[in-house]
């Protein structure tokens, strides 16, 4: 499996750049207060500490000066945070104006739909986008709400059912980054990750290109007979395959799906034997998903599995 990384630490767009700094900012002046705080409490404790022999200490009843000092500066303080947090949260998410999504992405129970408008492609679970170029994705949902972290890329954004929101991703590395929904959305929320791969130019327009390239028939026998049971059985009424009478937009596209990576949202690496066992018992590997038990015998999810590999 190709190596994958997830880390709030490692910041590979200007996006997650400066949420890192405004991290570090934070915890600059996080750091800076607690150990005045704890510094001069300890000074107190020690200092100002019982003596034997000594009696009441003299009662102080207020000093308004050292008060107006304890509050100003705070507020001194949170002011600075709150201009900093405004300043990231705009370089971060600059007003999108007139300009159209690249990617829009739809968060369906418990999987992600990337629709590219403009090449009129459709994929689910695996984000492709071009490396050194300003992607912008428009965030939506089918059902509740999602939310859509991948920490080493861009800012963490909810996609909330009738309201769009927009998010920047300026990808500077080629590789594959992981993430997953950050907000309860039911039973397989845990299942629920992302994978975004970040290509070259070149290679992301071929694979844009490959996905829009349509199947011819079958060829093995085995995928024949998983074709027929794919249009046959229900599967098609919740799935599409692009060239196929299989128009279903309940589940993923799966069109291209023996050129994933993985099976059922970054669950499962994409083999033909993973992929037979999640159409035999998907409750077993994803409880509570959507995907029914078709009750298809072993050697019937075998057949289908091997035609949906079959399409690169
Ligand atoms: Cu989708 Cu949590």
């Amino acid at each position: 499996m190709i190596p994958e990384q997830t880390s709030v630490f490692h910041a590979t767009s200007p996006q997650t750049r400066a949420i890192a700094q405004l991290f570090d900012f934070d915890l600059a002046i996080a750091a800076a207060i607690f150990l005045t705080v704890a510094g001069l409490v300890t000074i107190c404790v020690i200092r100002f500490r019982r003596r034997p022999g000594q009696g009441e200490p003299r009662q102080d009843p207020g000093n308004p000066r050292l008060e107006t000092v304890w509050t100003v500066i705070p507020a001194l303080i949170l002011c600075a945070l709150l201009a900093a947090t405004a300043y990231t949260m705009l370089a971060v998410n600059p007003p999108v104006g007139a300009r159209e999504p690249d990617v829009v992405v739809v968060a369906h129970q418990w999987w992600w739909e990337y629709r590219y408008p403009r090449a009129g492609v459709v994929t689910a679970n695996e984000l492709h986008l071009p490396a050194g170029s300003n992607c912008l994705l428009r965030l939506e949902s089918a059902d509740v709400i999602h939310d859509f972290w991948v920490p080493d890329l861009a800012a963490k954004s909810d996609a909330i059912p009738g309201h769009p929101s927009y998010l920047w991703i300026n990808p500077e590395q080629v590789g594959v980054f992981t993430g997953s929904c950050a907000e309860y959305c039911g039973m397989c929320h845990g299942q629920m990750g992302i994978r975004v791969i970040i290509e070259p130019a070149a290679a992301f327009a071929q694979w844009l290109a490959s996905q829009r390239a349509l199947h011819g028939a079958p060829v093995a026998e085995d995928a024949r007979r998983g074709q027929r049971l794919f249009l046959e059985r229900t599967c098609m009424n919740c799935h599409a395959i692009a060239g196929t009478p299989a128009a279903g937009r309940v589940g993923p596209d799966l069109t291209h799906l023996g050129g994933r990576q993985t099976l059922a949202a970054n669950v499962l690496d994409n083999t033909a034997s993973n992929l037979a066992h999640w159409i035999r018992d998907p409750q077993a590997i994803k409880a509570g998903c959507h995907m029914p038990d078709l009750q298809l015998t072993a050697q019937e999810c075998r057949d289908v599995a091997a035609y949906l590999e079959a399409l690169p």
